[in-house]
């Protein structure tokens, strides 16, 4: 099929791309570079069409998805932190870009769209593990965004037809997931200090939780949702996660005994939009499309303090 990945110089989209390319697929990728690398592509790079090109020109977006069958829409401006200092921008990439994407892609045809929406929709719910029919209650700008995006992708099924389909991902960590940014994800950030005999830094005491997923399960979501039958994922949302919950005081044990590190974190105070405690559910992605995640949190980890090892 022909494909088109936005974000997919990032660090999930470029997994993405480089299992499209060795299933054999025509992929192009959209990326402006804002937060990914041209080099997280080099494995596949003569193998792709690259636009170097932002998801707010309308112009550009059309050009990148002319003539695709299936979009896989992961091009965002993520963390919570980042959208509460820059509002504006956050929205303008996540929900005009969005826009732009659904717009193009009813004006060309193209039948099916996969978007990377996020568990921040659901903010604090009181009851875990977290089922997709339970209110959105965004905590944050970037929560709000993906609220609206996903909203987008639902609409644009029920009014022009198109397949979309909405993957909620939490907390998704691997190799190439960037350390080196005030708005690093926590496990990039953790092995990193850690490898760098520095005290990770931990916001609140540490028992906040999460359902961390190991990035190859977000890639497999990705490609079976855009092979599902049509009446089973079309205008629909999905949990994409391992169904485990986390710690951040059990995430850095486990990282501490992997390098053979015991330094002690540094606790300061708790961070306006985090959520509290995450855990999912996935059995209806499981129901739909057969997803189960092959590679659970101990694994994910291990590989990943591995390619960061270097
Ligand atoms: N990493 C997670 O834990 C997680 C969790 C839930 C949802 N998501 C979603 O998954 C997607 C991918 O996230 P990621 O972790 O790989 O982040 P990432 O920052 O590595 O990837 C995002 C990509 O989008 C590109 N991009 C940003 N603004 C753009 C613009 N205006 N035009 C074109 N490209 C632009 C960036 O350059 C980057 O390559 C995002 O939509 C994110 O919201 C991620």
């Amino acid at each position: 099929m022909r494909c088109l990945v936005t974000g997919g110089a990032g660090f999930i989209g470029s997994h993405l791309t480089d299992r499209l390319v060795s299933d054999g697929h025509d992929v192009t990728v959209l990326d402006n570079l804002a937060t990914g690398l041209e080099s997280n592509l080099d494995a596949v790079r003569s193998k792709i069409n690259f636009f170097k090109g932002d998801l707010r020109d309308l112009e550009v977006v059309r050009e990148a998805v002319d003539a695709q069958d299936v979009i896989f829409h992961l091009g965002a401006l993520g963390s919570v932190p980042r959208s509460i200092d820059d509002p504006i921008t956050t929205n303008a990439v996540n929900v005009n870009g969005t826009l732009n994407i659904l717009v193009a892609a009813k004006d060309a045809g193209v039948k099916r769209l996969i978007y990377a929406s996020s568990s921040s929709v659901y903010g604090d719910t009181p009851v875990l593990p977290k089922v997709e029919t339970m209110p959105m209650r965004p905590l944050s700008p970037y929560a709000l965004s993906k609220v609206t995006a996903e909203e987008y992708f639902r609409v644009f099924h029920s009014v022009y037809g198109l397949e979309t389909v909405s993957l909620r991902y939490f907390n998704v960590f691997g190799p190439r997931q960037r350390p080196d940014s005030q708005y690093a994800a926590v496990i990039p950030k953790f092995v990193t200090a850690l490898l760098n005999n520095q005290a990770p830094i931990v916001y609140g005491d540490g028992t906040q939780s999460r359902d961390f997923t190991f990035v190859q399960n977000n890639v497999e979501a990705n490609i079976l949702a855009a092979t599902a039958p049509a009446e089973k994922v079309a205008g629909k949302v999905f949990n994409i996660a391992c169904g485990g919950q986390h710690s951040l005081l059990e995430l850095i044990d486990l990282i501490q005994i992997s390098i053979g590190s015991s330094i002690k974190p540094i606790f300061i105070g708790t961070r306006a939009g985090d959520v509290r405690d995450s855990k999912a559910d996935f059995l209806q992605a499981n129901r739909a499309f057969g997803y189960f995640p092959s590679v659970g949190f101990v694994e994910g980890i291990d590989r990943t303090i591995k390619v960061l090892q270097g």
